[in-house]
């Protein structure tokens, strides 16, 4: 660890079944729970993904949830994307798994989804509620053909601690770098960037827009060409409590 590097994942509290793991966290941060508190289940009953959705959350996903308490309230789209880019990087480091980004952070391979991040505010404090399919056997629905898990895309085995100790390393290192020197968060994410060029529908404060994505702005918003040719800016950093703008294609 560097002295810009802050800690994360001290304590890390290992539940069996719950809710949501970002609920436990609100709660924790609302309880003064120290910087860099980490939540895991093994599975959840109500797990919350972006913009209201639920979370499909069986036993074999890693599904967890950090407390952050940045010092600056602004820019946290570009902490969306940084911890986007640490779970990316994570599963390359465990498994040798190769993935894109599609704004502001879906973790994917191809055209599906192996990993979501729902960050939420809490007074000053933030969670940032991590699901990766690490060894999901089934997806049910439309998610069988929307959602990939890590283990069918592995050359050799991937355990849940493996991919959770890979996880917590990247997040304090992009953390400490969305600290220190932000730029280095969009030299990172533009080249894993799957989203450019193509058709979006990007659903905002309760509205859909759609158009072609032109990658992203330096504060992390989106660029969007509209189809009247206008061009619109989508800012990952609005975020509110339990919301935040959240891509469709
Ligand atoms: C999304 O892509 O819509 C975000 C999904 C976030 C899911 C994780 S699983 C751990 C944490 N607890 C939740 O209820 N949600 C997040």
């Amino acid at each position: 660890m560097n002295a810009a590097e802050p800690t994360i994942g001290q304590p890390i509290i290992r539940l069996g079944q719950t809710e949501s793991t970002n609920d436990v966290a609100r709660e924790l941060a609302r309880a003064g729970v120290t910087e860099g508190a980490v939540v895991v289940a093994e599975h959840q009953t109500r797990g919350r993904g972006r913009d209201g959705r639920t979370w499909a959350s069986p036993v074999g996903g890693l599904w967890c949830s950090v407390v952050l308490r940045p010092e600056d309230g602004t820019a946290l789209g570009l902490l969306s994307l940084a911890v986007g880019v640490a779970v990316g990087e994570a599963v390359q480091v465990a498994a040798g798994v190769e993935t894109g980004l599609k704004w502001p952070n879906d973790v994917v391979v191809g055209d599906r989804k192996l990993a979501g991040v729902l960050l939420e505010t809490v007074g000053r404090a933030v969670v940032a509620g991590i699901g990766i399919n690490v060894a999901v056997e089934r997806f049910d629905g439309d998610l069988a053909r929307r959602a990939v898990s890590l283990h069918t895309l592995a050359a050799g085995p991937v355990t849940r601690d493996a991919v959770l100790d890979a996880l917590l390393e990247r997040l304090a290192r992009w953390y400490g770098v969305w600290r220190t020197d932000r730029s280095r968060i969009l030299d990172a994410w533009r080249p894993r960037d799957t989203t450019a060029g193509r058709r979006v529908v990007v659903r905002v404060a309760g509205r859909s827009l759609e158009g072609i994505a032109e990658g992203i702005d330096d504060d992390g918003a989106l660029r969007l060409r509209l189809p009247d040719g206008r061009a619109e800016r989508v800012l990952a950093g609005s975020l509110e409590s339990g919301v935040s703008a959240a891509p469709g294609v």
